[in-house]
């Protein structure tokens, strides 16, 4: 073979030529700029690359340290950084105490229940300071919990969220917060990685229009802990109507409290903040990876604070006076950052909603908004698809005003953050576009609101501090107007970056360090860019575009699945023998999961079957995860050395070309599959439309990280 063609061969997903049409500039608004937290370009001087890293200092400052750090970024443990070495604070009192003084009587957080005849619910931070007080107590005296536990909550979109957040802060007690929507099992895995005593839940919570049991998962997620080695010592479960109890799942003696019957122990109780090391962990947070066991990715006090407070200062753009909302659920990242710990630290009101975003109708968010006087508007492109799709003039109807808003968690059609910005935001409020991650604590790519132009489906360039590179599989970097996508690395570290994957800190050098790492034993920061496991293109202005996830994780309306969760769950079922999960290209919620399972010898095929696969993905994972489809094959196609090849079955679900199957170690088996699977979906009316071609190519690279 000619060196040529040896080129072509070896031509991987990162090196691929992408081309689209670039979009147009997009200015921010003059009275947004007029109010700006940043309209200097001075701060662009302030965060180069020769200030690093005294830079983030800038944001450090922004919290009150009980004492002072010495070192602003020690490196000698590389890639375990550690930042403002030496400094001493806590969290709660830096998002709660602090701004009393001042503020007492200020909403800290507005409620919006999701019943509408239900009250608001504004917790003013004095109200705030009493619950987090009282609650911290009873964790102390009533649950023994001692600074460094872990204690997990499994709770939903309630007050009380924050406050049990800001009560273990309080005590340097490291929270783990699982998505409320994730099944028992899936919490008690979480229970089992981070070893908790104690589990911390609630009843019942309103979702689409019901109040669903939520309890009944505590003890799946008790009984799956328990099997996995970590025996829970007490759960504390929150009612969401004090004194009645919304689940059919019997309290176990002496394991199970209700809170509101223990708290009146511990009323006006006050619990000295305790001071904490800036390294000292704040929370741990679980995300999917490509294989394995969701990882736990440690957060930080001190870097992860100052960091989400100076990001959510400069680009969120909050000011105190602002009324500010974010969409999300605290049971993820975004919520973890941008609804309690950024804006709180910054003495700003945050709401949360308790419910779905469509309940009862597609106006619920615009009422919300107009309602609450909401400035400032956070949400994910699943919710601006959906709220389009159900409602797309409903925006007009309601008279709120944003000046600001954002969008987060898998990339933005242009057309649809056309609509977000014309209809959503009426003309008037600049929009951030926030790439980043779970392991990073804040925003990684976006605008600089007041001081760079929009650009629809695109993040916008690096944020102050961060310094990225495109590099290709063999580290060569791929210039910026080149129209070549490759793997996005950050040259440098950052304040909020994770400190470890909770316990396997062997993994975490593995998976976003090794690739790029230039030599194991340096101390230099230089030698080890973050590898971000996302695929994306700059253009010529600097503006980087997110392709998506280069490993096998598939982005369900912004929430990350991994392939091995899902085939492991899938696997469960008796008669299942294999099982392989791949995307499809799903309207509203971006990626949808199909999965295909071959069985057992002596099983038959049937509905049963498929539903048992759909249970038992709903069990072990949640609800998010069902797939669309569960395809039972014969069969999956195979290489020769027996690996699954999940491109083959992705291009047949999303009827692309299915690539080169000649060296399969049965080949034969996939027009059988197409046939089977394509004649279906037809019958169902779920062929796609046409797909792009930066989705077709990321179907048909889907499976190659293996
Ligand atoms: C994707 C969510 C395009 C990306 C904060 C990343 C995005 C993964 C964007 C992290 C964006 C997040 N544009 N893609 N603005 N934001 N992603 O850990 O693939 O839940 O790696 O963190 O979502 O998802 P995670």
């Amino acid at each position: 073979m000619g060196a040529v063609d040896e080129e072509v061969q070896q031509v991987s997903e990162s090196q691929i030529a992408v081309h689209w049409r670039e979009e147009e500039y997009y200015q921010p608004p003059a009275t947004f700029i007029g109010q700006a937290n940043a309209v200097d370009p001075a701060i662009f001087e302030r965060f180069s690359e020769e200030h690093f890293p005294e830079c983030f200092k800038e944001y450090a400052d922004l919290l009150t340290w009980d004492e002072y750090w010495h070192t602003t970024l020690d490196t000698s443990k590389a890639p375990f950084w550690k930042w403002f070495v030496g400094g001493r604070l806590n969290a709660s009192y830096n998002c709660v105490d602090r701004h009393l003084a001042t503020d007492r009587n200020k909403a800290a957080l507005i409620w919006v229940p999701e019943p509408e005849d239900a009250e608001t619910e504004a917790i003013t931070y004095q109200e705030l300071y009493r619950r987090v007080n009282e609650f911290a107590a009873l964790l102390r005296d009533f649950g023994g919990v001692e600074t460094g536990d872990r204690v997990t909550f499994h709770l939903p979109m309630v007050p009380e969220l924050p406050v049990s957040m800001l009560a273990c802060a309080r005590l340097g007690v490291i929270h783990s917060q699982v998505f409320g929507g994730f099944s028992g099992a899936a919490c008690g895995g979480r229970i089992a990685d981070s070893q908790s005593k104690i589990l911390v839940t609630m009843d019942g919570y309103y979702r689409n229009g019901e109040l669903v049991d939520h309890k009944v998962k505590a003890d799946e997620a008790v009984e799956r802990a328990r099997e996995e080695g970590v025996e829970v010592e007490k759960v504390l479960v929150w009612r969401r109507h004090a004194g009645e109890y919304a689940s059919q799942s019997p309290m176990v003696e002496g394991r199970d409290f209700f809170v509101d019957e223990i708290m009146p122990d511990y009323r006006d109780q006050l619990v000295e903040p305790v001071s904490m090391p800036a390294e000292a962990p704040l929370f741990i947070m679980y995300s999917s990876g490509t294989t394995g066991r969701p990882k736990g990715c440690q957060h930080s006090t001190g870097g992860y604070l100052a960091y989400v407070a100076g990001t959510s200062k400069y680009y969120q753009d909050i000011h105190p006076e602002d009324t500010y909302w974010c969409a999300a659920d605290i049971g993820w990242i975004t919520g973890h950052s941008y609804i309690v710990y950024g804006p709180l630290a910054l003495g700003t009101t945050s709401v949360m909603y308790e419910g779905v975003p469509t309940y009862p109708d597609a106006g619920r968010v615009w009422r919300i908004a107009e309602r609450l006087g909401v400035t400032i508007f956070h949400t994910a492109p699943t919710t601006i698809r959906m709220l389009r799709k159900l409602g797309p003039d409903e925006p007009a109807k309601y008279d709120y005003r944003f000046k600001h808003m954002t969008t987060v968690g898998e990339p933005i059609e242009p057309d649809v953050w056309r609509w977000y910005h014309d209809v959503v935001g009426k003309g008037e409020a600049v929009i951030v576009d926030t790439w980043w991650q779970t392991e990073n604590g804040g925003f990684l790519g976006s605008t600089l609101p007041a001081l760079h132009p929009m650009k629809p489906g695109s993040c916008g360039p690096a944020v102050l501090g961060i310094y990225p590179v495109i590099n290709d599989e063999d580290g060569n970097v791929v210039e910026a107007g080149s129209g070549r996508a490759g793997n996005i690395c950050i040259r440098n570290p950052w304040p909020g970056i994770f400190q470890t994957i909770w316990g396997d800190p062997d993994r975490f050098v593995e998976t976003y360090y090794e690739k790029y790492n230039r030599d194991k034993n340096s101390t230099d920061w230089r030698d080890w860019p973050y590898f971000a496991n996302d695929g994306a293109v700059q253009a010529a202005d600097g503006y980087f575009r997110i392709l998506g996830r280069v490993d096998d994780v598939i982005n369900v309306a912004g929430h990350r699945l991994g392939t091995k969760e899902l085939e492991s769950a899938a696997i469960t079922v008796e008669e299942i023998a294999e099982a392989a999960a791949v995307p499809v290209i799903d309207e509203i919620r971006g990626r949808a999961v199909e999965m295909y399972v071959s069985l057992k010898p002596g099983y038959e095929e049937s509905p049963d079957v498929v539903n048992k696969v759909t249970k038992a993905i709903e069990t072990e994972i949640g609800k998010i995860a069902r797939p669309k489809s569960v395809w039972i094959v014969a069969d999956m196609p195979k290489t020769r050395s027996g690996k699954i090849m999940r491109r083959v079955i992705a291009g047949i679900s999303n009827f692309t070309d299915v690539g080169d199957v000649s060296t399969l170690a049965n080949p034969e088996i996939v027009d059988d599959i197409r046939h089977h699977v394509q004649s279906e979906k037809v019958a169902r009316g779920e062929q796609p439309r046409e797909l792009s071609a930066e989705e077709m190519k990321e179907i048909q690279a889907f499976g190659q990280a293996e």
